[in-house]
């Protein structure tokens, strides 16, 4: 089967709830995914079937972790998961989208342009060189290497106060485990383990929030 033909999972009721009046622009999103970003070789043609629920929502759930005027770094951004998800559904808060891979970049950059968001900035960096450059309140992270790798790249990048919210699946309390020594050398509080979205989620979001003291 080619990658076209995989039908777009329906969109669930649950997307207004997250998106309110943005939910036409979250549509779009998910139009994008489904087509440029699969022939970009962004996505695999076998998400298209669960792109609402396993992608956009299992990330736009993190939404409600976030405060109005918080300068948020998605760290390994890709597709734009979570951040491109999160910056459509918390309009109040602002976004840079730090992605490594050129290809990847290019694609977010004509997404973006076309769904005319303005809270939202693309940098292409490896997060690890970013230190002077950027400051971020929150740092977001999803399918980016280990807890540990996460802190060590992104401390120096953490305003005081800031928080790490890595999405993690199951193993979330063992990679915290793993982590538990750095967690304590870097000065950072936590973790605190959120499950979020489990009354319209078959797999609720799990994800790790580590604050910096
Ligand atoms: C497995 S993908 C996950 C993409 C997206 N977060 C998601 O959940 O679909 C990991 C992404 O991290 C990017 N990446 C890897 N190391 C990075 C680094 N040091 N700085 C910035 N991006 C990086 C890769 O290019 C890739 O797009």
């Amino acid at each position: 089967m080619s990658a076209e033909a995989e039908p777009l999972e329906a969109m669930p009721a649950y997307v207004t709830e997250l998106f309110g009046d943005r939910t036409a622009l979250a549509q779009r999103y998910a139009g994008h995914l489904a087509t440029t970003g699969v022939e970009w070789g962004l996505i695999g043609p076998r998400e298209v079937p669960r792109i609402w629920t396993r992608h956009i929502l299992n990330c736009a759930v993190l939404a409600e972790l976030l405060e109005a005027g918080d300068e948020v770094g998605d760290i390994g951004s890709g597709a734009g998961l979570p951040g491109l998800a999160l910056a459509l559904a918390r309009p109040d808060v602002s976004f840079v989208l730090v992605e490594i891979m050129e290809r990847r970049v290019e694609w977010l950059q004509m997404v973006v342009d076309d769904l005319g968001v303005e809270n939202v900035r693309i940098v292409r960096a490896r997060v690890e060189e970013l230190v002077d450059e950027e400051m971020f309140t929150v740092v977001t992270a999803r399918a980016v290497k280990s807890l540990s790798t996460l802190i060590e790249w992104t401390v120096p990048v953490l305003a005081p106060e800031g928080r790490i919210l890595a999405i993690k699946g199951e193993r979330a309390p063992e990679e915290a485990e793993k982590a538990a020594k750095l967690i304590r050398k870097r000065r950072l509080e936590g973790p605190v383990f959120h499950r979020l979205g489990s009354e319209h989620l078959d797999v609720p979001t799990t994800v790790v929030e580590l604050r910096r003291r």
